[in-house]
């Protein structure tokens, strides 16, 4: 059983990152830069960003905070979501007319009230490096050039990083989401990755049956134990993308991260299955660094 290391991938592509990132600033004084937005204080948001915003000064990038507060409760919930929409929009446009500025990400979820579609589609497509806007999610869709989102594709790197080859393999995926879920299966039938694909929800019945026969699992459910050894084939290969946080008193932090996979009776099953945390979560950074440059190549 192999344990598919996210930190080592990642680094190794972030030192690419890095070389082309100099390179561009060395011929053309171009700089890389990303915006990351965040609104209030959600404690996972808070640290997601500080990740990001980390990732990208090591890589030699401009990374460029803007942290929205959510104004005093005024009785009027409807009136506070108006106003922290408004900051956003403006906030957006700015970035969107700003050269300096290659890449703009809004950290979800926004607080309740906010309407995050229409947020998502302020961002221009040509700096929307999360890949969320409709013109993105329609590019991916009809296999055109575009921000892939940075999840899903971590995760197909993660998957031939592991020494699989997706082709004419059975892929299951479990979750729907917009951001992972849906678009993992849209990257795995791409003719490139030619995979056949199962997607799983919580409205499947037996998610069980169709679990026994893939070759790869991506459980993407938002859920402990979503995924345990029983429901896997001998040898297949696991991709855990979720980040549970689990009160534990033994933590300094008071709690532990676990995925949405048991680790224990999955790893006596599977042949290849990705930690939590160290798998999944440093792709997705590293993805998004790769969207910054490539938006900012494709800028200069
Ligand atoms: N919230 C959880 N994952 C993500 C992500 O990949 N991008 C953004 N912007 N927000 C998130």
């Amino acid at each position: 059983m192999k344990i598919i290391d996210g930190k080592v991938l990642a680094q190794n592509l972030r030192a690419e990152i890095a070389e082309k990132t100099a390179k561009l600033k060395a011929e053309k004084g171009v700089t890389p830069g990303l915006a990351v937005i965040l609104v209030g204080e959600n404690p996972a948001s808070v640290s997601y960003v500080t990740a990001k915003e980390k990732a990208c000064v090591e890589a030699g990038m401009f990374s460029l905070p803007i942290n929205i507060p959510v104004p005093t409760d005024n009785g009027d919930a409807t009136l506070l979501s108006r106003q922290i929409e408004n900051k956003l929009l403006s906030t957006i446009a700015e970035l969107n007319a700003d050269p300096k500025i290659h890449g703009i990400l809004v950290q979800l979820p926004l607080p309740k009230g906010v309407d995050e579609k229409k947020i998502i589609n302020a961002i221009a497509p040509e700096k929307d490096v999360d890949g969320f806007t409709p013109v993105n999610v329609g590019r991916m869709l009809i296999g055109e050039r575009c921000f892939l989102p940075c999840t899903p594709h971590g995760i197909i790197k993660l998957i031939e990083f592991s020494g699989m080859d997706l082709k004419g393999k059975h892929a299951v995926v479990i979750g729907r989401s917009n951001i992972v879920g849906k678009p993992v299966a849209v990257l795995l039938v791409r003719k490139e990755t030619n995979a056949t694909v199962t997607l799983c929800h919580t409205g499947t019945p037996d998610i069980g049956a169709f679990t026994r026969q893939a070759d790869v699992v991506v459980v993407a459910a938002g859920r402990p134990n979503t995924l345990t050894g029983d429901m896997l084939k001998p040898g297949a290969v696991v991709i855990d993308v979720g980040v549970n946080r689990i009160p534990d008193a033994t933590k300094p932090k008071g709690f532990r991260l676990v995925g949405d996979a048991d680790f224990e009776s999955c790893a006596k099953v599977a042949s290849a299955i990705t930690p939590v945390p160290g798998g999944v979560g440093p792709m997705t950074i590293t993805m998004l660094l790769w969207n910054t440059l490539e938006s900012a190549l494709a800028a200069n």
